[in-house]
């Protein structure tokens, strides 16, 4: 019989990391400057990221080497286990094969680290002494905090406020790892105050705290600001999940129908589902799809234009699709998903119609990750519930249609901070939450005009 958990070795770790880029149906839409619309060349990206991350961002070389340093810290949980989820199979009654990467063995609990790392370390190569970014859920955070800690690094991290509030043991994880976290909108920026003059009472959201972080990191010569999705270097250090996926499905001579991931900035799908797109251009059946929350519906209702990557205008425009900068969701405990845009890399995919997007309110996603805590027992993070809703329903469209398609997921996170959460659900107080339509039109009448 199959092992449960396929395993590789240190040795059979991926040694470079895969870039979509040169493999695209299409180029990207070039990045542009906020203030003057103008595509954006790699001395205006300067301030914010060291260099070598900008090299990465504009790269076209398929494949990076995974630095040495990088490597040796990776071996600290890497590669992660690819399982077989038998028992919620068996749950299901379905014929399908169900799969899941565990991501959520990493010291920080999810895939965060594996781009913290890499960015903590092209950080320090240059000489930087002081990280700056923003956290939703508090996972973000902690991944940066704990590879900053690494590598002797200051962390500055703004939590967005009601993730803050919810969630206490994520600030305490950040600090223990050193890093000092404020709840944002805070009083420390110009971004902070002008959100905080127009609602005291603002719950945050990762559009703010992300023109927190910024600023403060250009306004320090020692400081560089971190993001923890949305970029294509962010992407390329996390096809590491993918490429030990494709390496463990190999092992066990298994060829996936359906990969899934649920989708925040888009990073873990992204670099789950990525390096299995070259089989897919040369005419292999895999379907890719991306999982959000009905509260943040950004692939599902957005429009795909150039929009601001933050609620200040400070960051670059990039096209994507967007909810409008302006937008701040509905407080669900999905915090990590409720980003208004989402990586131009993935976008771009989406439109050319090479991935899916389905949405799904709490409470349904909510009943997924009870099922799979009991069957498989892990704890899932609210965002990776998304993931695992779309596997179920897709092993239940398998059952009624008697087919043992095999089905990958990406398990994101675990929820052991977010149980809070759970208890909401478990004494009925979980709300479903849908974007309003009107709402979202508002916010789009915002877009820049270029
Ligand atoms: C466990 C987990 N999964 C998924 C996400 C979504 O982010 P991304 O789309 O960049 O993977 C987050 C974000 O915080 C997260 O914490």
């Amino acid at each position: 019989m199959e092992e449960t958990r396929i395993n590789l070795s240190e040795k059979e770790m991926p040694r470079q990391w895969y870039n979509i880029q040169p493999d695209l149906p299409k180029p990207l839409s070039p990045p542009l400057h906020p203030g003057t619309k103008q595509p954006l060349g790699p001395q205006d990206l300067a301030p914010i990221f060291p260099m070598g991350l900008i090299e990465q961002e504009m790269s076209q070389q398929r494949w990076i080497d995974i630095p040495e340093e990088v490597l040796s810290i990776y071996k600290l949980w890497r590669p992660t286990p690819l399982c077989r989820a038998r028992r919620l199979e068996e749950a299901l009654k379905t014929p399908a094969r169900i799969y899941y990467k565990n991501e959520s063995v990493s010291p920080a609990g999810s895939h965060k680290p594996n781009t913290a790392v890499a960015q903590a370390y092209y950080n320090k190569k240059e000489g930087v002494k002081r990280m700056t970014t923003e956290t939703g859920a508090g996972q973000w955070g902690s991944a940066l905090a704990f590879a900053c800690n690494l590598f002797g690094l200051e962390c500055q991290v703004y939590m967005v406020k009601v993730s803050f509030q919810q969630k206490p043991y994520r600030r305490m994880l950040m600090e223990t790892w050193g890093a000092a976290v404020t709840p944002s909108p805070s009083d420390k920026t110009d971004a902070g105050r002008s959100i905080l003059a127009k609602d005291l009472n603002s719950p945050g959201s990762l559009g703010i705290a992300i023109s927190e972080a910024v600023e403060d990191a250009v306004k320090r010569d020692d400081s560089r600001y971190s993001l923890g999705s949305v970029l294509n270097h962010v992407i390329l250090h996390q096809t590491i999940v993918g490429l030990e996926t494709r390496a463990q499905l190999k092992k066990i001579g298994v060829d996936p129908d359906i990969l899934i991931g649920c989708v925040g900035g888009g990073s873990n799908f992204s670099g789950f589902c990525f390096p299995f797109f070259p089989e897919k251009k040369q005419g292999k059946k895999i379907r890719f799809i991306a999982v959000e929350p009905t509260a943040c519906p950004t692939l599902t209702k957005g429009l795909y234009r150039y929009d601001y990557g933050d609620t200040a205008q400070i960051a670059p425009i990039v096209k994507m699709y967007t909810l409008g900068h302006n937008f701040v969701p509905a407080g669900i405990h999905a915090g990590g998903l409720r980003y208004h845009g989402d990586a131009p890399l993935l976008c771009l995919l989406y439109d050319e119609g090479l991935v899916e997007a389905v949405a799904y309110t709490q409470n349904p996603v909510f009943e997924a990750a009870m099922l799979f805590a009991r069957t498989e027992g892990t704890i899932p993070a609210p965002e990776t519930a998304h993931a695992i809703r779309a596997a179920i329903d897709e092993a239940l469209k398998c059952k009624e249609k008697k087919e043992e398609k095999v089905i990958v997921f990406n398990f994101s996170g675990h929820g052991h901070f977010d149980m809070s959460a759970y208890d909401a659900f478990l004494s009925k107080k979980l709300e479903d939450y849908e974007h309003p339509e009107e709402k979202i039109k508002e916010a789009l009448k915002h877009l820049p005009q270029v």
